[in-house]
C-alpha cells in the first residue's frame, strides 16, 4: 500500500515498488508531486537562477548596439567612443550577459594572444567590422597590415580603411609608418595647442572632428622580423599614440609594444563572435 502526499491509498505490487524505490529518491518524488500540483493549478514557473549557457555561435548584429551606429542607410550617433563590441561575456553571479566591450581608448593598445588556430585573425576581423558598424568613417579610420594569412583583405572595401599593407610590401609599409609618424607629431601639436589632453577633448574643445586611428596589425612579431629597421619607429608609434588615439591591436608576444596582458582572463567565460555573412551585410 502507498500513501499519496494529497492521503490518497494505492496497493502497488510488493516487487515492482521495491524497484521503484531503487530508482528514485524521496525528493524526485516529492519535487514531480510539486510540479504535477503546479501544473494543476496553472502555476507560472519561476524563471531559472542561471541563464542559459552562452550558445556555441553568436553572430555581430547579436552584440552589436540595436540603436546606434549603421542602420543600413545611415551611422546614428553613438554614446560610445570607439568601443567595439566583439563578443558576450556570460556573468552568472549577476545574472547577466551582455556584450564583451573594448574600450581602445582607454587601454591604448590592444595585444591578443592565442595559439594557432585559437581566433587571433578572426579576433581582429570582428574588431574591425564592429567599429566600422558603430562608427562614421569621418570618425575612425582603420589601417590593416597583414603578415597573417591576408584575412585582412576582406575589410579593404570598408570605407574606414585606408589601406591593407601585406608582408611583401616593404614601400606601402614604409609609407604608412612615415604617415603614422607625421599623424603623431601633428596631434601632439594641435591637442598642445587646444590645451586638451585626449581626441574627445579636442573634438568637444575645437569642434574638429580629427578621426580615431587604429591600427590592426596581424602577426606582429612577423613584420618586426621581417623589416627590423622599422621596428623603432612602429614600437614608438605604438607606446606613444595611444595618447592621440592611436590604437594598435595586434596578435603579438612582444611585452616592449605594449603594457598590456592577455586577454585570456577577463573573457574566460565569454564568447566571441565569429563574422558571418549575415555581419558582413549589415555592415
Ligand atoms: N569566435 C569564433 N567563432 C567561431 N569560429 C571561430 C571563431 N574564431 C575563430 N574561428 C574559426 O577558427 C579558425 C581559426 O581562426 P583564426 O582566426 O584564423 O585563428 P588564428 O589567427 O589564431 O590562427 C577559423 O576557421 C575561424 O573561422
Ligand atoms: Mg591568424
Amino acid at each position: 500500500m502507498l500513501v499519496d502526499l494529497d492521503g490518497t491509498r494505492r496497493a502497488v505490487d510488493a516487487r515492482s515498488s521495491v524497484e521503484a524505490l531503487h530508482d528514485v529518491t524521496h525528493a524526485e518524488v516529492l519535487a514531480r508531486y510539486l510540479r504535477r500540483m503546479a501544473d494543476q493549478a496553472g502555476t507560472v514557473r519561476l524563471s531559472p537562477i542561471w541563464l542559459a549557457p552562452l550558445r556555441d555561435r553568436v553572430v555581430l548584429p547579436e552584440v552589436l548596439d540595436p540603436g546606434a551606429g549603421w542602420d543600413g542607410a545611415e551611422w546614428r550617433p553613438s554614446e560610445r567612443w570607439v568601443e567595439p563590441a566583439i563578443g558576450v561575456v556570460d556573468d552568472p553571479a549577476h545574472r547577466r550577459q551582455s556584450p564583451l566591450r573594448i574600450d581602445l581608448p582607454r587601454g591604448g593598445n590592444l595585444a591578443i594572444y592565442g595559439a594557432p588556430g585559437a581566433g587571433k585573425t578572426t579576433t581582429l576581423l570582428t574588431l574591425a567590422l564592429a567599429l566600422a558598424c558603430d562608427h562614421t568613417p569621418a570618425d575612425v579610420n582603420l589601417h590593416l597590415v597583414d603578415f597573417g594569412g591576408q584575412a585582412l583583405g576582406a575589410l579593404s572595401a570598408l570605407p574606414h580603411v585606408g589601406g591593407v599593407v601585406l608582408a611583401n610590401e616593404e614601400e606601402k609599409l614604409v609609407r604608412l609608418v612615415r604617415h603614422l609618424s607625421a599623424e603623431l607629431a601633428r596631434r601632439k601639436a594641435m591637442f598642445g595647442e587646444a590645451g586638451v589632453a585626449t581626441l574627445p577633448a579636442y573634438r568637444t574643445a575645437t569642434q574638429h572632428h580629427v578621426p580615431s586611428l587604429v591600427v590592426l596589425i596581424d602577426n606582429l612579431p612577423a613584420l618586426v622580423h621581417t623589416y627590423p629597421d622599422l621596428e623603432d619607429d612602429v614600437a614608438q608609434i605604438v607606446q606613444q599614440g595611444a595618447r592621440w588615439e592611436f590604437t594598435w591591436s595586434s596578435p603579438q608576444r612582444r611585452r616592449r609594444w605594449c603594457g598590456c596582458g592577455s586577454p585570456t582572463a577577463s573573457a574566460k567565460r565569454s564568447r566571441c563572435v565569429s563574422p558571418t555573412a549575415r555581419t558582413t551585410a549589415r555592415c
